[in-house]
């Protein structure tokens, strides 16, 4: 029976089958599901900078911050620090913790909290929609280097950096983010687009579930950098099915994660992509996630140009307009 364990931010995985930070992850009994239905390691909610900029912030102290077996999205720190050291005493899968913010504040010392809670590894998701016309890309990216800099300096376990694919040039960016102490990269973060209401002439706060033709961005960047500098790699956004995960393990992922798939069908969605997943691995003669990872990464294809512009214009024309 093929063998499906990975290695991601050092840590040792049964499966590259990650839960990705949702409200699935935020409850015990969410996470122990997932566990029961094989995922290789959780990602806890974030914890948002705004949550620890108002006063939530009292460990230990006021029981009405926060409800002890949920937590994120507003509940507090506190309740935050209690899933996270119920998950770590219940559960035999590494538990990443994530902190969400946008730039260098006291926020990202709370990272400290979290290894001190016991997380395996800490992710750490910039959110940051620039809409300032005067601050340049450059000084963009330099606060992303800030707040990694910074947490990398507060925590001794691996950092996960969760980006979004938002950058002019990504490859430099990530080479950058591994310098100022990345351990990893989740490509990508899905930012919640706002949609307008025209009866009601109202924003919308519209957050909709991802398919998996979102995929094709996740692996694109995948491919491109796999080993390129020796870290870890996860896959985020469109990963539903067994060929999904097959996709982004053969462009040299370490992990497939899951968020919509999983808030959409439920923890047991897990089982019937496993299966499909090794039986995939037998029916192609691969033992260990080892052996494929990476076989179809930019490095390893005959012609890696297919990756970046190449094949552009032949796909546009491929596509025929209807005779009317
Ligand atoms: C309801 C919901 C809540 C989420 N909460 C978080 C969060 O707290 N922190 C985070 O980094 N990502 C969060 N995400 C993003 C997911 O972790 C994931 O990166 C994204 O949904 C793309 O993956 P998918 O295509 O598998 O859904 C959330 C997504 C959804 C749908």
């Amino acid at each position: 029976m093929a063998d499906l364990r990975t290695r991601y931010l050092g840590l040792e995985l049964q499966s590259p089958l990650v839960a990705s930070s949702s409200p699935l992850t935020g409850s015990l009994d969410g996470l122990r599901r997932l566990e029961a239905a094989g995922v290789g390691a959780v990602v806890l909610p974030s914890l948002f900078e705004e949550e620890l900029a108002t006063g939530q912030d009292q460990v230990g102290g006021d029981p009405d911050v926060g409800r002890a077996d949920q937590a994120g999205y507003g509940a507090g720190p506190a309740a935050y620090l209690s899933l996270l050291e119920q998950a770590k005493a219940s559960l035999s899968i590494p538990v990443i913790a994530s902190l969400n913010g946008t730039s260098r504040g006291g926020w990202v010392h709370h990272a400290t909290r979290l290894e001190q809670a016991g997380a395996d590894a800490l992710e750490l998701n910039i959110y940051y929609v620039s809409s300032r016309p005067g601050l340049s890309g450059g000084e963009v990216e330099e606060n992303y280097l800030d707040v990694v800099r910074a947490v990398r300096r507060a925590i001794g376990i691996p950092l996960a950096v969760k980006l979004s694919p938002y950058f002019s040039s990504l490859a430099n960016l990530a080479g950058q983010l591994v310098e100022a102490g990345a351990n990893g990269l989740v490509l990508f973060n899905r930012f919640y687009q706002p949609d307008l209401d025209i009866e009601a002439m109202e924003v919308l706060p519209a957050l909709e579930l991802s398919s998996s033709v979102e995929l094709r961005l996740p692996l694109r960047w995948i491919a491109i950098l796999h080993r390129r500098w020796g870290i870890s790699l996860a896959a985020s956004t469109g990963v539903h099915t067994a060929t999904d995960v097959v996709k982004v393990l053969l462009a040299g992922a370490d992990v497939a994660m899951m968020t919509s798939a999983l808030l959409h069908n439920g923890p047991d969605h897990l089982r019937p992509v496993e299966l499909r997943l090794r039986d995939w691995m037998d029916r192609h003669r691969y033992e260990t996630i080892d052996q494929l990872r990476g076989q179809l990464s930019q490095r390893s294809v005959p012609d890696p140009a297919t990756f970046e512009r190449a094949n552009y214009i032949k796909t546009l024309a491929s596509r025929t307009p209807p005779r009317r």
